[in-house]
C-alpha cells in the first residue's frame, strides 16, 4: 500500500506520480513524468485539498486511507482548480464519502456541475472566508487565470502552509523526495520554468497579482499542485515566478531553425557561431521539427535573444516554424531581441512571414540584417548571417551592461 508523506504534524502529501502520460494536455512532453499533488489536513475535521487525475486514483486513495483510521470520514474536499489533472477524481471521492462537503468559489461550483454533474453538498466560499477544522483554520484567496478563471489558493493560517494549486508547480514526477531539500532543484527549477512558460506564462499579469497575494500571506511552506514542496526558502520560488512573469530575462540567445535539407541550418549554424564568438555563453540551438515545443518555449522565455530561421514550404513558413510562431504570439512574451533569416528556391515566403511575426510581436526589437537566401547560402550570405549574429549578440549584451 502507498503511504501518505508527512509535511507537518497533521498535514500530509497524498498525491501521485504519473510516468505513463506522454504528453501533458496532449501537447507538452513529459520525459520524467509529472506529479499530481494533493494534501490531507487531519484535524478534528478532515479536509482534502484537491484530487488527482482519474487514472492515478488508487495511489491517492491508498495514501489517504493510510492516515485515517477505519470509519473516519472526509469532511471537506477543497477544490483549488478544476482542470481535470486535479479534479478528475471528484466524482469517485464523492461516491466513497457521500457526506463530504465540496468547497469551491462561485466559478468552481458552476464547473463542478458542468464537468461532473454534482450540485449537492457544496459550500461556496469567497476571498478571505475562513474554514475552521479545529486546530487548523484555513482561508481562501482567488488567483484567477493562474491557471483557469476559478483558480484559488488555500492557506492554512495555523501552520502558514500555502496550497498554491498550479502556481509554482512544475513538470517531472517526484523522484523519491518530495521536498526542495530532498531533490536536485536545478532539474526541478527548469521543469518549473517549462511548466510556467507553457501553461501559465500567457497569464503573466494575473500571475503578478497572485504573487502579491502570496507575498502578503508570508507562507512558511508552499505546496503546489505539481512538483516539489518548497519548505527551505519558499521566497526563492516566488522570486523566480515574479521574474518570469515580469518578462525579465537572462543573457543568452536561443536559435531555432526549420530545415529540410540543411541549407537553412547552415545559416543558423553560422549565426550561432558568431553569437558565441561575440562572447555570449548561453546559446541554445533547437531543430523546430524535432524538439518538443515546450523546451523551445521554456528556453525562449528565459533568454533575451531569439533567432528564427526557416525554409519556405509550399509558399509559406515551414509548418513547425509556423506552429512555434503562433504559439509564441499566444504566450504574449514581451521585450525580446529578435533576428530572422529564411531560404527559398523559387517563390519566396518564409522570411516575409517571419517579418510579419516580428511586426506583430509588440515591443520586440528586430535586429538587422534579416537574411534571405536562395537555395544554398553563398559566402556573402554567410557573412550576412555572421553580421546578424554579432548584432543580436551586441544588442543582448548591451541590455545586461
Ligand atoms: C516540399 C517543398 C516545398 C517547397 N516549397 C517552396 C515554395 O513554395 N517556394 C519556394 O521558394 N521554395 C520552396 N521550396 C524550396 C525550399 O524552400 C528551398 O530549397 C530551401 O532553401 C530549403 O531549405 P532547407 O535546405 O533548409 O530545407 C520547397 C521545398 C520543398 C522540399
Ligand atoms: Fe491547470
Ligand atoms: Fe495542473
Amino acid at each position: 500500500m502507498q503511504k501518505a508523506i508527512k509535511i507537518t504534524e497533521n498535514i500530509y502529501w497524498i498525491g501521485g506520480n504519473d510516468r505513463e502520460t506522454d504528453l501533458f494536455e496532449g501537447l507538452w512532453t513529459l520525459p520524467q513524468g509529472v506529479s499530481y499533488n494533493a494534501y490531507l489536513i487531519n484535524d478534528d475535521k478532515t479536509a482534502i485539498v484537491d484530487t488527482i487525475k482519474s487514472g492515478n486514483l488508487s495511489d491517492y486513495i491508498e495514501r489517504l486511507t493510510s492516515v485515517l483510521p477505519a470509519g473516519r470520514t472526509i469532511d471537506y474536499l477543497i477544490v483549488n482548480h478544476m482542470e481535470p489533472d486535479h479534479s478528475g477524481s471528484i466524482r469517485m471521492l464523492r461516491h466513497l464519502y457521500p457526506e463530504m462537503k465540496i468547497i469551491g468559489n462561485k466559478k468552481t461550483v458552476e464547473m463542478i456541475d458542468a464537468f461532473y454533474n454534482i450540485t449537492e453538498n457544496i459550500i461556496e466560499v469567497k476571498e478571505g472566508d475562513v474554514l475552521d477544522l479545529g486546530h487548523h483554520k484555513v482561508t481562501f484567496a482567488m488567483i484567477p487565470m493562474v491557471h483557469w478563471p476559478e483558480s484559488m489558493v488555500t492557506y492554512d493560517t495555523t501552520e502558514k502552509v500555502l496550497f498554491s494549486t498550479d502556481a509554482f508547480g512544475g513538470f517531472s514526477a517526484l523522484e523519491g523526495g518530495i521536498f526542495d531539500d530532498e531533490l536536485d532543484m536545478v532539474h526541478y527549477e527548469y521543469e518549473i520554468l517549462r511548466y510556467f512558460a507553457n501553461i501559465v506564462g500567457r497569464y503573466s499579469s494575473p500571475t503578478q497579482k497572485a504573487i502579491a497575494k502570496v507575498r502578503a500571506l508570508q507562507p512558511r511552506i508552499i505546496c503546489p499542485a505539481h512538483g516539489p514542496i518548497h519548505r527551505t526558502n519558499p521566497n526563492h520560488i516566488v522570486d523566480l515566478y515574479d521574474k518570469w512573469s515580469r518578462h525579465d530575462t537572462d543573457e543568452g540567445v536561443v536559435v531555432v531553425y526549420g530545415s529540410m535539407y540543411g541549407n537553412t541550418k547552415f545559416m543558423t549554424d553560422a549565426i550561432a557561431r558568431s553569437i558565441s564568438e561575440a562572447g555570449i555563453k548561453d546559446v541554445f540551438v533547437h531543430d523546430v521539427s524535432r524538439d518538443n515545443l515546450s523546451f523551445m518555449i521554456a528556453d525562449i522565455w528565459r533568454y533575451k535573444g531569439l533567432v528564427l530561421g526557416s525554409c519556405t514550404y509550399n509558399t509559406e513558413l515551414y509548418p513547425p516554424m509556423a506552429t512555434l510562431c503562433r504559439s509564441l504570439s499566444n504566450k504574449m512574451m514581451k521585450n525580446r531581441i529578435l533576428g530572422i533569416c529564411g531560404s527559398y528556391s523559387w517563390s519566396k515566403g518564409a522570411l516575409a512571414e517571419l517579418q510579419l511575426f516580428a511586426e506583430q510581436s509588440g515591443d520586440w526589437t528586430l535586429i538587422q540584417p534579416s537574411v534571405e537566401v536562395k537555395s544554398c547560402p553563398t559566402e556573402e550570405d554567410l557573412d550576412q548571417c555572421r553580421l546578424l549574429g554579432r548584432n543580436v549578440a551586441e544588442a543582448v549584451k548591451k541590455h545586461f551592461k
